[in-house]
């Protein structure tokens, strides 16, 4: 069921609705939309024309008739519509504005002839091209001006006319002429001027008599017993001449036209793009040439006209693209090279120091170590205490540590231990050696771990950076030498920096190994001669030594059976030896500068 918007509002001429159905007939798409505008042909009225546009499809509206409760809209139509799709009705105003009057000029005629003989029983009326109103009985020829005259008079009164939805009751109660046949398929309206009686009407109506403007009564055609008075009334609007109100309607469909060959053409030619572009969109394309016209459409109409060119002008761009995306592999101006390298998205990698810790790793996997993990924040015991080094020992000043102000409760903490007993405060690991007695608590033995994490240090130049990254290796069994130690340093020097490259211990201090070594590598640029680079041959690396008695004891191991060697080194320092790249800020590393970092 179509809702007829034209009956509550007949000055709406523009709407937008839903397409219910869209079926071919013929030649013709029939349209039903969930409401409409468009008057369909009936009670003498014509039918209204125009233009339903859609995102898919523009259907020009020829005629428009009522099918039940249906309005159908039978058009030519480019393109589709589906159900569902929303759709925008342009009625063609000038011509619906002339049916109006015409059809309100009919009910003030019929009101002058009432009073001049009111003795006539009214039977049908007329209200297109050659409008009439139709009686049963006669009315002589001298009555002709007195009729005219006062449908002038109700004219120039500008009385209103309204409209007015009823019940059957209410309608035989307030008209006294009925039709024979009520409609069953719309709602029963009256439409009244004012100061007459009311008449069942379902057109659509002009609200005020002036509307009309001057009506002229042309001829009175007796017949039998019946009699017919013709009339009309003046053009008006932008223009006097019909052949105007003609000329948007002809240009839309001469658009349309030109839309369906155009595109027919485009989709089926061999030409170029180019040449179809210049061709049918160009300044002497037939689209052009229609679209200069546009100036010379009633202003009126010039609205609607301009819409469906616009539509028309998308429809033809989205066949030439079409073909561009479809365009055959040849040596035209849409050659491409398939062969030709593509464009390479950038790509990431691993920042160096956790590819050194991969490296590192594996290496040291392959003599027994296993990586572990062991706190980066930890109790003051692991990361001094328990490594020979008492509250207050001098030897802590080597680490300018992070402490943070922490009260509470330690997890293993022994019955009648405070926290301060044993664990003291939490710091910030300066180095990965708070590992060593976190292993050995374990209870396992042997020991091979490699413990890899962040370390921190309150430090930052050039050659540091606060957090910093260490590799603690630590080997615990019976009878572990420092030949041991020296043989793993090798192994692990000749496999990360190659076959040429080998070790020096240097004696050093440390309070957690007895005796502690510094440990050297020979410089890869003069293998140990002496250079510019490292002076006399060798570069140092990092700490070492065999795990002092006191450690061992911390982690509940014996001294007495079980020995063994410890090593810490910074992974970034290492990192940097192998790749030769002297930094002169070390920063550089953590400032997430990408042109730098993506060199490694
Ligand atoms: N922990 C020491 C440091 O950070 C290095 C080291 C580790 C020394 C193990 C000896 C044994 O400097």
């Amino acid at each position: 069921m179509t809702e007829l918007i034209y009956l509550t509002d007949s000055y709406k001429k523009e709407l937008k609705a839903k397409v219910v159905s869209c079926k071919h007939k013929g030649q013709l798409w029939l349209v039903v939309l969930d409401k409409t505008i468009f008057y369909p042909e009936g009670g003498g009225q014509p039918s209204d024309r125009g233009e339903i546009v859609g995102k898919k499809g523009n259907a020009h509206v020829k005629h428009v008739r009522l099918s039940g409760t249906d309005v159908v809209h039978e058009c030519t139509l480019d393109g589709v519509f589906n159900f569902g799709d929303t759709v925008t009705c342009y009625l063609d105003w000038q011509a619906r504005y002339h049916n109006m009057r015409v059809h309100s000029a009919g009910h003030i005629v019929h009101e002058a002839v009432m009073q001049v003989a009111s003795y006539l029983e009214p039977l049908k009326g007329s209200h297109g091209d050659h409008a009439f109103i139709e009686y049963k009985g006669s009315i002589t020829q001298d009555k002709k001006y007195q009729i005219e005259q006062k449908a002038n008079d109700i004219v120039s009164q500008n009385l209103p006319i309204s409209t007015e939805f009823v019940t059957l009751d209410q309608l035989q109660a307030r008209a006294s002429y009925i039709p024979e046949h009520l409609p069953s398929n719309k709602p029963l309206r009256i439409v009244a001027i004012k100061g007459f009686e009311p008449i069942p009407d379902g057109g659509t109506q002009v609200i005020k008599t002036g509307e009309v403007g001057p009506i002229s009564v042309d001829t009175i055609d007796n017949e039998d017993d019946l009699v017919r008075v013709n009339y009309s009334i003046e053009h008006h609007g932008e223009t006097t001449s019909i052949e105007k109100t003609s000329d948007a309607t002809s240009l839309i469909a001469a658009l349309l036209d030109v839309e369906k060959e155009t595109v027919d053409e485009i989709r089926a030619s061999d030409q170029s793009v180019d040449e179809l572009k210049i061709r049918h969109l160009g300044r002497s394309s037939e689209l052009s040439k229609l679209t200069s016209q546009l100036g010379s459409v009633p202003k009126i109409d010039r609205q609607r006209v301009g819409l469906v060119t616009n539509q028309v002008k998308k429809h033809i761009e989205a066949a030439l693209s079409e073909r561009t995306k479809t365009s055959r592999l040849s040596l035209d101006e849409n050659w491409i090279d398939v062969t030709a390298p593509g464009i390479r998205p950038p790509e990431g990698h691993l920042h160096i120091v956790s590819q050194a810790i991969t490296e590192i790793t594996r290496i040291f996997e392959r003599i027994g170590f296993t990586r572990v993990r062991h706190p980066e924040v930890d109790w003051d015991w692991y990361a001094f205490e328990s490594l020979n080094m008492p509250p207050n020992h001098p030897a802590r000043d080597e680490w300018e540590t992070f402490f943070i102000g922490l009260t509470g409760s330690h997890p293993v903490r022994k019955q009648g231990e405070t926290l301060s007993d044993k664990y003291g405060q939490i710091v910030l690991s300066p180095h990965t050696s708070n590992g060593q007695v976190r292993e050995m608590e374990k209870g396992k033995l042997p020991i091979r771990m490699i413990n890899i994490a962040k370390c921190y240090r309150r430090q930052l130049d050039v050659s540091h950076t606060p957090m910093f990254h260490q590799f603690e290796g630590l080997y615990v069994d019976k009878d572990v030498s420092i030949g041991d130690l020296k043989g793993v340093m090798d192994f692990f020097f000749k496999n990360y920096y190659g076959a040429e490259r080998v070790s020096r211990l240097r004696p050093f201090h440390f309070q957690f190994t007895e005796p502690s070594f510094e440990v050297d590598i020979n410089c890869g640029v003069c293998l140990g001669k002496g250079c510019k680079l490292c002076k006399d041959g060798w570069l140092e690396l990092g700490g070492s030594g065999m795990v002092h008695p006191n450690v061992l004891r911390s982690g509940g191991i014996d001294p007495n059976v079980y020995s063994g060697f410890a090593f810490g080194w910074g992974i970034e320092r290492v990192a940097m030896m192998k790749s030769g790249t002297k930094l002169d800020d070390v920063r550089l590393l953590y400032s997430n500068d990408v042109r730098f970092l993506e060199q490694f």
